[in-house]
Parts: structure tokens; C-alpha cells; sequence
């Protein structure tokens, strides 16, 4: 839960910030904590059509735009103060982490060299908890790229900060969702890889909570995040918290590394890529802080799953549950 809120004043004068990603899980979030604080916020997406909804909020511009275009970036850099990078992926269409370099890197130095042209100093950069330059994941490794560039660079000319959550949970993610679907879906027992690597799950609101803080306190600048929950579980306890919250009756089965690579292998070329290789690379590693968890130095208290996944699964009760919950409810009606 967020505590005080010793960084976040009124702003004194509003920011006009450009964010790229803020359509995603985070970025609407996000949005929507800076609007709240004042600030004029332009949405970049390559699809504004399907984020209409976004529209509502009178102080949130979204705009259809190539952002790799950096004629487009300086045009809308040049009309803002701050900007925000949120843009990530977990997997590629590709299989040669092409995908991964263009998303992550390619276009985290195009925004950052726009905004050295246009003037804009304040830079927030979204990374990733185990963001390494000599990992084997391509995601890993291309957030780890990003990083170097920012903070090496460019910290003459920018005002750089980095946030690396671990995993991240709150309304409109699809972690929990994903599970407890294939949950249901399994047939008796759900075969799960990397069942013993670790996650310390962190609330959306507290993420975007730490940029809200970052982005006017200078002890921030030329720094790097970590943003962890409150509670460490494996994989195999998420899924086993998932299950419990959600009702299902299924066992988990923990895969033995050498199966689990081969299931990354296979799904890596089914529609969607449900997993990939690069997703059991970057599950080598556990996803938990190693140094200070930077929730607590800009004065947030980390919240915990048990505030909002219970109540995220309980909204999908087991049908028997609904009809004498159905019957309840007429009769208070009636
Ligand atoms: N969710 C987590 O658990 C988690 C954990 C650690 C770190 N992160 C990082 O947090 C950031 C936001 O995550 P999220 O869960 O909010 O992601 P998300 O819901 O998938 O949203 C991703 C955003 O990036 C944009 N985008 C996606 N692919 C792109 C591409 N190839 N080129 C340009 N833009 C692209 C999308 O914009 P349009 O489609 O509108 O153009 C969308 O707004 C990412 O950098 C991610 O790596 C997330």
C-alpha cells in the first residue's frame, strides 16, 4: 500500500509528457496517475482506434504514430517536458532476437537521441528485473542494452531513471488470468516449467506509483530500480496461489529442465508462442531484488498479492457458487 508521499507535490507547473507503451497494462495506469497530478499526457500508439476508451480522460491525447519515425518523435518531443519509455515485449515474431533489439534497443535510442535534439531532459525508462547484458534471453539482454545507452551515453544530456519490476500484478495484467485459465483448461494435472524459479510480484500501482515520484526529485536521476512485492514465491507457489484463489482442482507437475527447454522449443513456432526459448532463458534466473527494493527508498510500501488477486479471482466464481449467489440476489430484488 502507498504510504506517504513525501516527492509527489502539486506540480508547481504541469508537465507535458510523451510516453510510448502507455496504451499497455502499465502505461494505462500510469496515465492515469500522471492526469490525476496535472499532467497533459500524449499516448503514442500504432493503433488509436483500438484505445478509444483512453479518450475519456479529457488530459490524455492518444495519437496513431509510427514510433519509429524520428520525424514523428521530434514532433511531438518538441511540445513536452518528459519522456516516458514503456514499450516491451516478451516475445518476438522472429527467432533470432531481431524482434527484441528493434523494440527494446533501437527504439529506446531513437527516443533518446530525439529528446538530446529537441531539449527534453527527463527521461523514465522502463527495464525489467534480471536486465543483463550477457544473458542468453534476448529480452534480458536487449533491456540491459537500453540501460547502458541510457546511462552511459546520454547522461550528459539526459535525466535518466530506470525501473526494473519483477513481476507485475494488478487490474488488466494477464499473468493471474493466463494461469487460471490454463488452469481450467488442463485436463487433470498442468505440466509447469521453471517451477522453482522465484518472483517477488509487484502492485501496478505501486510501479507506477515510483515513476510518479521519480519524476521530480533529482536523487532519482542516473539511477536504476528495483521494484519487488512484499512476498517471494516460486513459480510453482504462484500457480498453487492461482489455483487456490480461483477454485480449480488440478496438480501441478514441475518439469524437469531438460523437458521444459523442449516444451519452449515446440511452442516457440505454435500460433501466439504460448512460451518460447527466450521466455525459458530468461526463467533461468530468479526474478527477485538483489539489491534495496526501490519501492522503499522513494517511501512506498510494497503491497502484497492477498490485497487484490483473492478479489480478482472471486469476481469468476465456480458456477454452483453463482446460482446460489443468483438466487441471493433476486431475492433481495424481489
Ligand atoms: N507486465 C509485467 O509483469 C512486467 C514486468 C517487468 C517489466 N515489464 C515491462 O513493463 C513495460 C510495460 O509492460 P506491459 O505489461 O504494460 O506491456 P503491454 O501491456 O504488452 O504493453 C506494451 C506496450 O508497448 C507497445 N508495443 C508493443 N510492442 C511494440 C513494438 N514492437 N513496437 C513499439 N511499441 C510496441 C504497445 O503499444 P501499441 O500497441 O499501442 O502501439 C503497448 O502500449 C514493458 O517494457 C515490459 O517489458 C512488465
Amino acid at each position: 500500500m502507498v504510504t506517504h508521499d513525501p516527492y509527489t507535490r502539486p506540480p508547481q507547473s504541469a508537465f507535458t509528457i510523451t510516453v510510448l507503451g502507455g496504451t499497455g497494462f502499465v502505461g494505462r495506469h500510469l496515465v492515469h496517475r500522471l492526469t490525476a497530478h496535472g499532467h497533459r499526457v500524449n499516448v503514442l500508439t500504432r493503433n488509436r482506434e483500438a484505445h478509444r476508451e483512453m479518450l475519456v480522460d479529457p488530459s490524455v491525447e492518444v495519437f496513431t504514430a509510427d514510433p519509429y519515425d524520428p520525424e514523428t518523435l521530434a514532433r511531438f518531443l518538441d511540445r513536452s517536458e518528459v519522456a516516458i519509455n514503456l514499450v516491451g515485449i516478451l516475445n518476438e515474431k522472429e527467432h533470432d532476437g531481431s524482434g527484441f533489439q528493434r523494440a527494446h534497443v533501437e527504439l529506446t535510442k531513437l527516443l533518446a537521441d530525439t529528446a538530446r535534439k529537441t531539449g527534453v531532459r527527463r527521461f523514465l525508462q522502463m527495464s525489467a528485473l534480471g536486465a543483463d547484458i550477457e544473458s542468453r534471453s534476448h529480452y534480458q539482454r536487449t533491456k540491459a542494452e537500453a540501460e547502458k545507452y541510457l546511462l552511459k551515453e546520454c547522461a550528459d544530456e539526459l535525466d535518466v531513471t530506470v525501473f526494473r519490476p519483477s513481476l507485475i500484478f494488478g487490474p488488466g495484467e494477464n499473468f493471474v488470468t493466463r494461469f487460471a485459465c490454463l488452469l481450467r483448461m488442463a485436463p487433470g494435472i498442468l505440466p509447469l516449467a521453471c517451477a522453482e524459479t522465484r518472483f517477488a510480484p509487484v502492485y501496478v500501482m505501486d510501479v507506477v506509483e515510483a515513476f510518479a515520484r521519480s519524476l521530480y526529485n533529482p536523487h532519482t536521476f542516473g539511477k536504476v530500480y528495483e521494484l519487488c512485492g512484499p512476498d517471494v514465491y516460486t513459480l510453482a507457489d504462484l500457480v498453487r496461489y492461482v489455483r487456490r484463489h480461483a477454485g480449480i482442482r488440478r496438480g501441478i507437475l514441475p518439469l524437469p529442465q531438460a523437458v521444459a527447454k523442449l516444451q519452449a522449443t515446440v511452442m516457440e513456432y505454435l500460433p501466439g508462442k504460448p512460451f518460447s526459448l527466450d521466455n525459458f532463458h530468461s526463467m533461468q534466473k530468479d526474478n527477485v531484488c538483489h539489491g534495496n527494493n526501490g519501492l522503499l527508498e522513494l517511501g512506498i510500501r510494497p503491497t502484497g498479492m492477498d490485497a487484490y488477486v483473492p478479489f480478482q479471482l472471486g469476481s469468476r466464481p465456480l458456477p454452483r457458487v453463482s446460482y446460489s449467489r443468483y438466487r441471493r440476489d433476486r431475492r433481495d430484488v424481489l
